[in-house]
């Protein structure tokens, strides 16, 4: 077992920055989910720490080894690919068996360890099997039995679950956090998948453009994004953004948006009073808006345009002045298309962000 390190890590391709001076600690057990939008550099920063992509900058730590310089099979890493192949000709046995055998290791050891491998992930029955012979899911399992088997220091895995219809991935990602409970390898997980970060990570790392813009726990992330892109890339459907401007007097700030003065929580006064006669940018998610039966403080007037029951939540599209914000209220709320409503703001839950550069305003800590 082996803790992680990268230490300001650059990886250009001609004029793409794939990782730009990336640095990142993953204690050892942790499982680090790394979670961005397509062409963030997640796959790169994986291909760096196994070693089959030169760093251009910084240096590479597994454990308190400098492997910066070393070949990938002096890393002690094993890799679910995001194209995950599994070889057709052989047996789920001689798949997961394969690297076992490179290595040489006696016939009884092999046969054991992935017996091993093959019942964390419910494979027992298919070692005899072709892959042809299995569904994509049990596929997709063989290429993780396959990579757990090394009992490598650090596993990673990029998209596993990627090609997988909707239910199968609900299953996999539970039997994945299993299957991490009990083998408890350093993980860098890779995902787009914002659902499936913040079910897996004990921390998430968020990419955007070969940079790390936020790494914290999963609800930190959530609840206090670093800034717009996090909050609109986390949760579905993500933050609402309004834009404001910043009106401070002597009774303390408040932001005005459309017609409505919004009071903010105690902890933003001081770091909103100095932005006074600023444009400044609200975030609320969904969940955090409410219908209020008549003006009152805090609340904005909204016009409903879409009404989606969803089983567990109504999803309200509003019309909030030249704004779309999205809703969630309970299932039985009674709520027509077209109705005008007035919105509650929790000010506890208001994110305030920077209008020019969408870095979240810090709160003052009493
Ligand atoms: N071998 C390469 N040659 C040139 N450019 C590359 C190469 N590999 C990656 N890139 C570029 O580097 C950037 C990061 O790519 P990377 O594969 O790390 O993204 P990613 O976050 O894994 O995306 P995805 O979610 O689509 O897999 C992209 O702009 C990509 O086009
Ligand atoms: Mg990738």
């Amino acid at each position: 077992m082996a803790g992680i390190r990268f230490q300001s890590i650059r990886k250009v391709f001609g004029k793409t920055v794939a990782a730009d001076s990336v640095s990142l600690e993953i204690r050892d057990g942790e499982f680090m989910v790394l979670l961005g939008p397509s062409g963030c550099g997640k796959t790169t920063l994986l291909r760096c720490l196994a070693g089959l992509e030169h760093v251009d900058g910084g240096r590479v730590f597994i454990g308190d080894r400098d492997v910066t310089d070393r070949a990938p099979r002096d890393r002690r890493i094993a890799m679910v690919f995001q194209s995950y192949a599994v070889f057709p000709h052989l047996t789920v046995f001689d798949n997961i068996a394969f690297g076992l055998k490179m290595q040489g290791r006696p016939r009884d050891e092999i046969k054991r360890r992935v017996e091993e491998s093959a019942r964390l992930l419910e494979l027992t029955d298919f070692l005899k099997r072709y892959p042809a012979q299995l569904s994509g899911g049990q596929r997709q399992r063989v290429a993780v039995a396959r990579a757990i088997v090394m009992q490598a220091a650090v596993l990673l895995m990029d998209e596993p679950l990627s090609n997988l219809d909707a239910l199968l991935r609900l299953q996999m990602r539970a039997e994945l956090k299993r299957l991490h409970q009990e083998i408890k390898a350093t993980t860098i997980y890779v995902t787009h998948d914002q659902v499936e970060a913040l079910s897996l990570g004990d921390r998430i790392a968020v990419m955007q453009s070969g940079r790390i813009v936020q790494c914290d726990v999963p609800m930190n992330i959530y609840d206090y994004p670093a800034n717009k892109f996090v909050g609109g890339f986390i949760g579905t459907p993500p933050m609402n953004f309004l834009p404001g401007v910043v009106h401070a007097n002597g009774d303390g700030p408040t932001v005005v948006v459309g017609e409505s003065h919004l009071a903010p929580a105690p902890a933003f006064a001081h770091a909103l009073s100095a932005k006074n006669g600023e444009p400044i940018l609200l975030g609320i998610r969904p969940e955090n808006l409410t219908l209020a039966p008549n003006q009152q403080a805090n609340t904005i007037r909204a016009r409903v345009r879409v009404v989606e029951p969803l089983g567990s939540h109504k999803l309200l599209t509003m019309q909030v002045g030249t704004e779309i914000s999205k809703v969630s209220v309970a299932p039985d709320q009674r709520v027509a298309p077209n109705e005008d409503v007035w919105l509650h703001f929790d000010p506890e839950k208001i994110r305030w962000m920077d209008a020019a550069t969408g870095e979240a305003i810090s709160a003052t800590v009493e």
